[in-house]
């Protein structure tokens, strides 16, 4: 095999469909409840998948509650770092990424918590870098309203490398615990950062060892200009959100040409291409499947959606009209790529208020059909250069999870597409990334 395809899925708790909660089949109780993401995660694990993603915005929404009281995304989730850590102990193999904003958080912290994880997994963590994009989670951390995009990424840079410096504060063999000589650690390995830039001060040293990885698995998502500059020069993963073979493959190239000006190897980034999947017996099967999810969407949660995704207020237009011209913004502020998406549809398509929210899916459309369609489209955009692998997400948890790994994995493995088992023993290894040394190993 040329180079196996890299699988990870975005959990949210029942799965990602905004209505999938009221499915008969869904667990209520999911969101709070550890033996069910377990269950998830050691699903995912059996279908070979590299990475168990969790997403996050550190808010509860606090306004329009008549329509978010029938959304429950982010109202009632566990905090990303503490919900990876449980499952750390309850997995063996799959890598547990998690979000955390460089826009709230210190990165000593942020560093302390992913070199933890790290360790407590034996090599499996990954820290999803994200900026974030809405000022109700602003509000939680002494902010009016979020610092502009550019300000954003700045800081983003300067905590990134933080972290990756602290990550270094000790060499790989630090801690020798040398009963004999009474030497719990050996004092010459010790690198202590300090440092006075725009964002952070910090002088001191993590108190854990070089995580097991030498570093946690750097993702990242950023779409714009400034995103993809950001990712050339740090990530090591991507999840890309184009939605053709065609976009793949432009951003794909865009992005691994980037790499060059930091001197970085496109090898040592994996762009995950986002993909919601739905994998039935029939076409039909899968189709009848993805319509009784729609037809959950409250007509209040739809609008809501879309006003979020738009940055404007839908609230009280006639469902069964198009949406006035004089509505759409001039631009984006927060999802460059969502807002295209909707004013795209608006321009082009003409639709009602209510096929927009029946039609606009947040990114990808789903990809549905039987094992062999489903497996079809995944080699068309791996093979055809527009990915390194997945960032895969299912309509309801864990009905469709256990679809995809029955069926697709097998049929993506007889095609030579899929290892047969895992590669190694870290996330690292799985993912075919290089562990940094440290920067006094010679
Ligand atoms: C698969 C995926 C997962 C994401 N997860 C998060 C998340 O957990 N929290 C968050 O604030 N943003 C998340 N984002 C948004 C991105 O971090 C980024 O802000 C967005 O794509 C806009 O790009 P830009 O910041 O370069 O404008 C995610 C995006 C994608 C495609």
């Amino acid at each position: 095999m040329a180079r196996p395809m890299a699988l990870a899925t975005l959990v949210h708790p029942t799965g990602y469909h905004t209505a999938s909660w009221l499915h008969p089949q869904a667990n209520a109780q999911a969101s709070t409840s550890i033996e069910h993401y377990a269950g998830i995660a050691r699903l995912a694990e059996r279908g070979l998948f590299d990475l168990f993603f969790v997403a996050d915005t550190p808010a509860a929404r606090t306004e329009n509650l008549t329509a978010f009281s029938r959304m429950p995304l982010f109202m009632n989730v566990f905090e990303p770092l503490t919900l990876l850590s449980a499952l750390s102990g309850m997995t063996r193999h799959i890598g547990l990424g998690g979000t955390a904003s460089t826009s709230f958080g210190e990165p000593y912290t942020m560093a302390r918590q992913f070199a933890s994880l790290d360790h407590l997994s034996g090599g499996r963590a990954a820290w999803n870098v994200v900026t974030s994009a809405n000022d109700y989670a602003a509000r939680n951390f002494g902010l009016d309203r979020l610092p502009p995009h550019a300000e954003r990424y700045a800081r983003a840079r300067e905590c990134v490398d933080l972290v990756k410096r602290l990550w270094n504060s000790w060499e790989d063999d630090a801690f020798i615990r040398d009963r004999a000589a009474g030497l719990f650690f050996d004092p010459a390995k010790q690198h202590a950062v300090h440092h006075e830039g725009t964002h952070f001060r910090l002088q001191g040293a993590l108190n854990i060892a070089r995580p097991p990885q030498g570093h946690p698995v750097i993702i990242q998502a950023g779409a714009s200009e400034t995103g993809r500059d950001f990712a050339a020069q740090t990530a090591e993963v991507v999840f890309a959100s184009e939605t053709s073979p065609g976009d793949g493959r432009r951003f794909y190239t865009d992005l691994k040409g980037r790499m060059e000006r930091h001197n970085r190897d496109p090898d040592s980034l994996k762009i995950l291409a986002g993909m919601p999947v739905l994998v039935a017996e029939s076409a039909q099967e899968a189709e009848d499947m993805h319509a009784e999810l729609q037809a959950l969407i409250h007509p209040e949660v739809g609008v809501a959606r879309l006003s979020m995704d738009l940055e404007a207020d839908l609230s009280g237009l006639d469902l069964d009209a198009p949406v006035p011209e004089e509505r759409i913004p001039q631009k984006a502020r927060f999802h460059q790529a969502y807002f295209d998406h909707i004013v795209g549809m608006i321009r082009n398509e003409r639709l009602t208020l209510r096929q927009l929210y029946m039609r606009y899916e947040r990114g990808n459309r789903t990809v549905r059909g039987t094992p062999t369609t489903v497996a079809d489209i995944m080699e068309e955009w791996f093979t055809g250069g527009a990915c390194d692998g997945f960032m895969l997400m299912f309509n309801l948890l864990p009905r469709d999870l256990k679809g995809f790994v029955d069926s697709v994995v097998p049929e993506l493995q007889r095609r030579g597409l899929m290892r047969e088992n895992y590669a190694g023993r870290t996330l690292r290894e799985n993912l075919g990334l290089f562990r940094p040394p440290h920067p006094a190993a010679g």
